[in-house]
Protein backbone atom coordinates (compact mmCIF):
# COMPACT_ATOMS: atom_id res chain seq x y z
CA UNK A 1 0.00 0.00 0.00
CA UNK A 2 1.00 3.78 -0.46
CA UNK A 3 0.39 7.08 -0.39
CA UNK A 4 -2.75 8.78 -2.16
CA UNK A 5 -1.24 10.62 -4.75
CA UNK A 6 0.84 7.40 -5.77
CA UNK A 7 -2.28 5.64 -5.79
CA UNK A 8 -4.46 7.91 -7.84
CA UNK A 9 -1.30 7.72 -10.57
CA UNK A 10 -1.00 3.94 -10.58
CA UNK A 11 -5.06 3.96 -10.78
CA UNK A 12 -4.87 6.26 -13.84
CA UNK A 13 -1.69 3.74 -15.29
CA UNK A 14 -3.79 0.97 -15.03
CA UNK A 15 -7.06 2.25 -16.50
CA UNK A 16 -4.71 3.04 -19.79
CA UNK A 17 -3.24 -0.11 -19.73
CA UNK A 18 -6.94 -1.19 -20.11
CA UNK A 19 -7.81 0.93 -22.60
CA UNK A 20 -4.47 0.12 -24.68
CA UNK A 21 -6.19 -3.81 -24.58
CA UNK A 22 -3.34 -4.74 -21.83
CA UNK A 23 -3.69 -7.07 -18.53
CA UNK A 24 -3.91 -5.23 -15.47
CA UNK A 25 -3.42 -6.93 -11.82
CA UNK A 26 -6.55 -5.80 -10.14
CA UNK A 27 -6.98 -6.25 -6.42
CA UNK A 28 -10.63 -7.08 -5.37
CA UNK A 29 -11.82 -7.86 -1.73
CA UNK A 30 -12.33 -11.16 -2.51
CA UNK A 31 -8.91 -12.27 -4.38
CA UNK A 32 -6.95 -10.52 -6.90
CA UNK A 33 -7.99 -11.01 -10.27
CA UNK A 34 -6.58 -10.27 -13.93
CA UNK A 35 -8.13 -7.25 -15.72
CA UNK A 36 -8.72 -6.43 -19.43
CA UNK A 37 -11.53 -4.72 -21.10
CA UNK A 38 -14.13 -6.80 -21.29
CA UNK A 39 -15.82 -5.42 -24.52
CA UNK A 40 -12.31 -6.45 -26.33
CA UNK A 41 -12.17 -9.80 -27.39
CA UNK A 42 -8.38 -9.59 -28.35
CA UNK A 43 -7.45 -8.66 -24.47
CA UNK A 44 -9.89 -10.76 -23.44
CA UNK A 45 -8.02 -13.86 -25.16
CA UNK A 46 -5.11 -12.78 -23.56
CA UNK A 47 -6.21 -13.29 -20.05
CA UNK A 48 -7.13 -17.16 -21.50
CA UNK A 49 -3.50 -17.46 -22.49
CA UNK A 50 -2.04 -16.15 -19.32
CA UNK A 51 -3.75 -17.97 -17.09
CA UNK A 52 -3.07 -21.36 -19.51
CA UNK A 53 -6.87 -22.35 -19.11
CA UNK A 54 -7.31 -25.49 -21.33
CA UNK A 55 -11.11 -23.86 -21.61
CA UNK A 56 -12.76 -20.79 -21.87
CA UNK A 57 -14.86 -20.54 -18.89
CA UNK A 58 -17.22 -17.94 -18.66
CA UNK A 59 -15.66 -14.47 -16.75
CA UNK A 60 -17.40 -11.85 -14.56
CA UNK A 61 -17.87 -8.44 -16.01
CA UNK A 62 -16.71 -6.33 -12.76
CA UNK A 63 -18.43 -2.57 -12.96
CA UNK A 64 -18.25 0.28 -10.03
CA UNK A 65 -22.01 0.12 -9.31
CA UNK A 66 -25.30 -1.09 -10.26
CA UNK A 67 -26.21 1.93 -12.86
CA UNK A 68 -23.34 0.39 -14.44
CA UNK A 69 -24.23 -3.05 -14.44
CA UNK A 70 -27.78 -2.49 -15.72
CA UNK A 71 -26.19 -0.82 -18.79
CA UNK A 72 -24.81 -4.46 -19.19
CA UNK A 73 -27.27 -7.04 -17.96
CA UNK A 74 -31.32 -7.08 -17.40
CA UNK A 75 -32.11 -6.82 -13.82
CA UNK A 76 -35.47 -7.87 -12.20
CA UNK A 77 -36.55 -7.00 -8.61
CA UNK A 78 -34.85 -9.94 -7.26
CA UNK A 79 -31.50 -8.99 -8.63
CA UNK A 80 -31.98 -5.48 -8.23
CA UNK A 81 -32.59 -6.50 -4.21
CA UNK A 82 -29.73 -8.67 -4.13
CA UNK A 83 -27.54 -5.77 -5.36
CA UNK A 84 -28.49 -3.18 -3.16
CA UNK A 85 -28.07 -5.31 -0.38
CA UNK A 86 -24.49 -6.55 -1.29
CA UNK A 87 -22.71 -4.37 -3.87
CA UNK A 88 -20.47 -2.96 -3.67
CA UNK A 89 -19.06 -6.38 -2.74
CA UNK A 90 -18.48 -10.08 -2.79
CA UNK A 91 -22.16 -11.38 -4.56
CA UNK A 92 -21.76 -12.36 -8.38
CA UNK A 93 -25.34 -12.14 -10.28
CA UNK A 94 -25.03 -14.27 -13.55
CA UNK A 95 -28.28 -12.54 -15.53
CA UNK A 96 -29.09 -12.15 -19.26
CA UNK A 97 -27.31 -10.14 -20.96
CA UNK A 98 -28.51 -6.32 -22.39
CA UNK A 99 -25.46 -5.06 -24.23
CA UNK A 100 -23.74 -7.89 -26.25
CA UNK A 101 -20.56 -5.69 -26.62
CA UNK A 102 -19.72 -4.45 -23.17
CA UNK A 103 -19.24 -8.00 -22.15
CA UNK A 104 -17.58 -9.69 -25.69
CA UNK A 105 -18.40 -13.16 -26.76
CA UNK A 106 -14.95 -14.54 -25.17
CA UNK A 107 -15.89 -13.01 -22.03
CA UNK A 108 -19.17 -14.83 -21.89
CA UNK A 109 -17.90 -17.86 -23.57
CA UNK A 110 -20.68 -17.67 -26.36
CA UNK A 111 -23.76 -17.14 -23.47
CA UNK A 112 -26.70 -15.53 -23.36
CA UNK A 113 -26.03 -14.58 -19.87
CA UNK A 114 -23.43 -12.47 -18.58
CA UNK A 115 -22.36 -12.46 -14.67
CA UNK A 116 -21.82 -8.87 -13.15
CA UNK A 117 -20.35 -7.97 -10.23
CA UNK A 118 -19.35 -4.51 -8.78
CA UNK A 119 -16.44 -4.93 -6.44
CA UNK A 120 -15.78 -3.38 -2.68
CA UNK A 121 -12.27 -2.42 -2.68
CA UNK A 122 -11.39 1.13 -2.77
CA UNK A 123 -8.64 0.65 -5.88
CA UNK A 124 -10.47 -1.29 -8.09
CA UNK A 125 -13.45 0.70 -7.53
CA UNK A 126 -11.15 4.07 -8.82
CA UNK A 127 -10.19 2.21 -11.86
CA UNK A 128 -13.39 0.76 -12.89
CA UNK A 129 -14.95 4.47 -12.32
CA UNK A 130 -12.68 6.04 -14.42
CA UNK A 131 -12.24 3.40 -16.85
CA UNK A 132 -16.51 3.34 -17.54
CA UNK A 133 -16.27 0.18 -18.97
CA UNK A 134 -16.71 -3.25 -17.73
CA UNK A 135 -13.68 -5.12 -16.68
CA UNK A 136 -13.66 -9.08 -16.65
CA UNK A 137 -11.22 -10.60 -14.44
CA UNK A 138 -10.86 -13.86 -13.59
CA UNK A 139 -8.36 -14.60 -10.17
CA UNK A 140 -5.32 -13.73 -11.21
CA UNK A 141 -3.94 -17.45 -10.66
CA UNK A 142 -2.37 -20.04 -13.19
CA UNK A 143 -5.09 -22.44 -14.32
CA UNK A 144 -5.48 -24.90 -11.47
CA UNK A 145 -3.72 -22.97 -8.97
CA UNK A 146 -5.23 -21.51 -5.69
CA UNK A 147 -6.53 -17.52 -5.97
CA UNK A 148 -3.89 -15.01 -5.26
CA UNK A 149 -5.07 -13.04 -1.82
CA UNK A 150 -1.87 -10.74 -2.28
CA UNK A 151 -0.51 -8.75 -4.40
CA UNK A 152 3.17 -10.71 -4.85
CA UNK A 153 1.11 -13.95 -5.01
CA UNK A 154 -0.44 -12.55 -7.90
CA UNK A 155 2.68 -10.82 -9.08
CA UNK A 156 4.32 -13.97 -9.52
CA UNK A 157 1.29 -15.85 -10.91
CA UNK A 158 0.52 -13.78 -13.90
CA UNK A 159 2.11 -10.96 -13.29
CA UNK A 160 4.46 -11.40 -16.05
CA UNK A 161 1.31 -10.60 -18.43
CA UNK A 162 0.37 -8.00 -17.21
CA UNK A 163 1.23 -4.27 -18.37
CA UNK A 164 0.98 -3.38 -15.09
CA UNK A 165 -0.52 -3.90 -11.39
CA UNK A 166 -2.04 -2.56 -8.18
CA UNK A 167 -1.30 -3.67 -5.29
CA UNK A 168 -4.08 -3.26 -2.61
CA UNK A 169 -2.83 -4.85 -0.08
CA UNK A 170 -3.69 -8.56 1.67
CA UNK A 171 -7.45 -9.52 0.26
CA UNK A 172 -9.93 -8.91 3.30
CA UNK A 173 -12.23 -11.57 1.99
CA UNK A 174 -9.79 -13.87 0.56
CA UNK A 175 -12.68 -16.23 -0.69
CA UNK A 176 -14.50 -15.71 -4.13
CA UNK A 177 -17.65 -14.10 -4.51
CA UNK A 178 -20.75 -16.30 -4.53
CA UNK A 179 -22.31 -16.70 -7.69
CA UNK A 180 -25.71 -16.59 -8.04
CA UNK A 181 -27.99 -16.66 -11.24
CA UNK A 182 -31.42 -14.97 -11.16
CA UNK A 183 -32.61 -16.54 -14.52
CA UNK A 184 -35.55 -18.69 -13.40
CA UNK A 185 -35.44 -19.52 -9.95
CA UNK A 186 -32.10 -17.99 -7.99
CA UNK A 187 -29.85 -20.53 -8.06
CA UNK A 188 -26.54 -20.62 -6.07
CA UNK A 189 -23.72 -21.47 -8.80
CA UNK A 190 -20.66 -21.15 -6.56
CA UNK A 191 -19.92 -20.53 -2.38
CA UNK A 192 -18.63 -18.23 -1.49
CA UNK A 193 -18.10 -14.85 0.91
CA UNK A 194 -21.72 -13.88 1.07
CA UNK A 195 -23.33 -17.00 2.50
CA UNK A 196 -26.49 -18.71 1.36
CA UNK A 197 -28.58 -17.43 4.50
CA UNK A 198 -27.80 -13.77 4.10
CA UNK A 199 -28.95 -14.16 0.25
CA UNK A 200 -31.90 -16.32 0.94
CA UNK A 201 -33.05 -13.69 3.61
CA UNK A 202 -33.66 -11.19 0.07
CA UNK A 203 -34.56 -14.00 -2.19
CA UNK A 204 -36.26 -16.69 -0.28
CA UNK A 205 -35.23 -20.17 -0.84
CA UNK A 206 -32.27 -20.83 -3.49
CA UNK A 207 -32.83 -23.94 -6.09
CA UNK A 208 -29.47 -25.68 -6.37
CA UNK A 209 -27.14 -25.74 -9.30
CA UNK A 210 -28.46 -27.99 -11.79
CA UNK A 211 -27.06 -31.62 -11.11
CA UNK A 212 -25.37 -31.73 -14.85
CA UNK A 213 -22.93 -28.95 -13.24
CA UNK A 214 -19.55 -30.38 -11.74
CA UNK A 215 -17.55 -29.95 -8.63
CA UNK A 216 -16.38 -32.78 -10.98
CA UNK A 217 -15.57 -31.07 -13.57
CA UNK A 218 -15.79 -26.63 -13.13
CA UNK A 219 -16.03 -26.44 -16.84
CA UNK A 220 -19.54 -27.83 -16.81
CA UNK A 221 -20.56 -25.55 -14.37
CA UNK A 222 -22.55 -23.28 -17.10
CA UNK A 223 -24.74 -24.59 -19.90
CA UNK A 224 -22.24 -24.49 -23.47
CA UNK A 225 -23.01 -22.36 -26.14
CA UNK A 226 -24.30 -24.57 -29.21
CA UNK A 227 -24.80 -23.69 -32.60
CA UNK A 228 -28.49 -24.46 -34.53
CA UNK A 229 -25.98 -26.22 -37.16
CA UNK A 230 -24.09 -29.14 -36.53
CA UNK A 231 -20.64 -28.84 -36.56
CA UNK A 232 -17.87 -31.04 -38.38
CA UNK A 233 -14.37 -30.43 -36.96
CA UNK A 234 -10.84 -31.29 -38.35
CA UNK A 235 -12.54 -30.19 -42.16
CA UNK A 236 -9.84 -28.96 -44.51
CA UNK A 237 -12.85 -27.75 -46.45
CA UNK A 238 -16.59 -26.60 -46.58
CA UNK A 239 -18.85 -29.15 -48.00
CA UNK A 240 -22.01 -28.01 -50.57
CA UNK A 241 -24.31 -26.07 -48.20
CA UNK A 242 -22.15 -25.45 -45.02
CA UNK A 243 -20.27 -22.60 -43.64
CA UNK A 244 -16.46 -23.00 -42.97
CA UNK A 245 -14.60 -21.80 -40.03
CA UNK A 246 -11.09 -21.51 -41.50
CA UNK A 247 -7.58 -21.35 -39.59
CA UNK A 248 -4.63 -19.98 -41.33
CA UNK A 249 -4.43 -19.66 -45.04
CA UNK A 250 -8.01 -20.02 -46.77
CA UNK A 251 -9.34 -18.10 -49.68
CA UNK A 252 -12.02 -15.62 -48.47
CA UNK A 253 -15.69 -16.06 -49.48
CA UNK A 254 -19.23 -16.32 -49.35
CA UNK A 255 -19.85 -18.61 -46.36
CA UNK A 256 -16.38 -18.19 -44.86
CA UNK A 257 -15.17 -17.28 -42.02
CA UNK A 258 -11.52 -17.26 -40.96
CA UNK A 259 -10.60 -17.34 -37.27
CA UNK A 260 -6.96 -16.10 -38.06
CA UNK A 261 -5.52 -16.02 -41.79
CA UNK A 262 -1.65 -15.83 -39.92
CA UNK A 263 -2.87 -19.00 -37.31
CA UNK A 264 -2.57 -16.74 -34.63
CA UNK A 265 -4.05 -18.29 -31.78
CA UNK A 266 -5.16 -15.55 -29.77
CA UNK A 267 -6.70 -13.84 -32.54
CA UNK A 268 -8.44 -17.44 -33.13
CA UNK A 269 -9.79 -17.41 -29.55
CA UNK A 270 -11.03 -13.74 -29.95
CA UNK A 271 -13.27 -14.88 -32.87
CA UNK A 272 -14.19 -18.19 -31.72
CA UNK A 273 -17.67 -17.59 -30.64
CA UNK A 274 -18.57 -14.24 -32.50
CA UNK A 275 -17.76 -16.31 -35.79
CA UNK A 276 -19.59 -19.42 -34.87
CA UNK A 277 -22.75 -17.43 -34.68
CA UNK A 278 -21.99 -15.32 -37.69
CA UNK A 279 -21.37 -18.75 -39.75
CA UNK A 280 -24.78 -20.00 -37.47
CA UNK A 281 -26.95 -17.37 -38.46
CA UNK A 282 -26.39 -17.86 -42.39
CA UNK A 283 -28.05 -20.82 -42.15
CA UNK A 284 -25.94 -23.71 -43.42
CA UNK A 285 -26.77 -27.04 -43.44
CA UNK A 286 -23.56 -27.54 -41.22
CA UNK A 287 -20.64 -25.74 -40.09
CA UNK A 288 -17.33 -27.49 -41.26
CA UNK A 289 -14.38 -26.29 -39.03
CA UNK A 290 -10.49 -26.36 -39.76
CA UNK A 291 -7.90 -28.43 -37.43
CA UNK A 292 -6.42 -25.52 -34.76
CA UNK A 293 -2.89 -27.16 -33.05
CA UNK A 294 -3.76 -28.02 -29.72
CA UNK A 295 -0.70 -25.72 -27.91
CA UNK A 296 -1.44 -23.12 -26.08
CA UNK A 297 -4.98 -21.38 -26.67
CA UNK A 298 -5.17 -24.16 -28.86
CA UNK A 299 -6.20 -26.38 -26.44
CA UNK A 300 -9.70 -24.20 -25.43
CA UNK A 301 -10.57 -23.37 -28.76
CA UNK A 302 -10.81 -27.20 -29.53
CA UNK A 303 -12.20 -28.15 -25.98
CA UNK A 304 -15.01 -25.50 -27.27
CA UNK A 305 -15.66 -26.67 -30.73
CA UNK A 306 -15.97 -29.64 -29.71
CA UNK A 307 -18.82 -29.22 -26.88
CA UNK A 308 -20.19 -27.34 -29.51
CA UNK A 309 -19.86 -29.85 -31.71
CA UNK A 310 -21.67 -31.97 -28.57
CA UNK A 311 -18.61 -34.39 -28.30
CA UNK A 312 -18.09 -33.48 -24.66
CA UNK A 313 -20.77 -33.15 -22.29
O1 LIG B 1 -14.26 -13.01 -6.28
C1 LIG B 1 -14.32 -13.20 -7.51
O2 LIG B 1 -15.37 -13.49 -8.06
C2 LIG B 1 -13.01 -13.07 -8.30
C3 LIG B 1 -12.58 -11.60 -8.29
C4 LIG B 1 -11.37 -11.33 -9.13
O3 LIG B 1 -13.67 -10.77 -8.68
N1 LIG B 1 -13.18 -13.53 -9.65
C5 LIG B 1 -13.35 -14.85 -9.94
O4 LIG B 1 -13.47 -15.09 -11.29
O5 LIG B 1 -13.39 -15.73 -9.10
P1 LIG B 1 -13.37 -16.56 -11.92
O6 LIG B 1 -13.32 -16.37 -13.41
O7 LIG B 1 -12.21 -17.29 -11.31
O8 LIG B 1 -14.73 -17.25 -11.55
C6 LIG B 1 -15.94 -16.81 -12.17
C7 LIG B 1 -17.05 -17.80 -11.88
C8 LIG B 1 -16.81 -19.13 -12.56
O9 LIG B 1 -17.23 -20.17 -11.68
C9 LIG B 1 -17.71 -19.04 -13.79
O10 LIG B 1 -18.12 -20.30 -14.26
C10 LIG B 1 -18.88 -18.23 -13.24
O11 LIG B 1 -18.27 -17.26 -12.40
N2 LIG B 1 -19.60 -17.51 -14.34
C11 LIG B 1 -19.19 -16.43 -15.02
N3 LIG B 1 -20.08 -16.09 -15.98
C12 LIG B 1 -21.08 -16.99 -15.89
C13 LIG B 1 -22.30 -17.19 -16.61
N4 LIG B 1 -22.67 -16.39 -17.62
N5 LIG B 1 -23.09 -18.22 -16.24
C14 LIG B 1 -22.72 -19.03 -15.20
N6 LIG B 1 -21.58 -18.90 -14.50
C15 LIG B 1 -20.78 -17.90 -14.83
MG1 LIG C 1 -10.77 -18.68 -10.32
Amino acid sequence: MCSPDQQRREAAAAVAALRAGELVILPTETVYGLAADAADPAAVARIYAAKGRPQFNPLIAHVADLAQAERIAVFDERARALAAAFWPGPLTLVLPVRDRGAACELARAGLDTVAVRAPGHPLAQAVLRAFQGAVAAPSANRSGRPSPTTFADAWAETGEAAAAGLDGGPCRVGLESTVVSILDAPRLLRPGAVTRDAIEAVVGLLAEAEADDGRRSPGRLTRHYAPNAPLRLGAAGPLPGEAYLAFGPYPPGDGVWNLSPTGDLAEAAANLFSMLRAADASGPIGIAVAPAPEDGLGEAINDRLRRAAGHVG
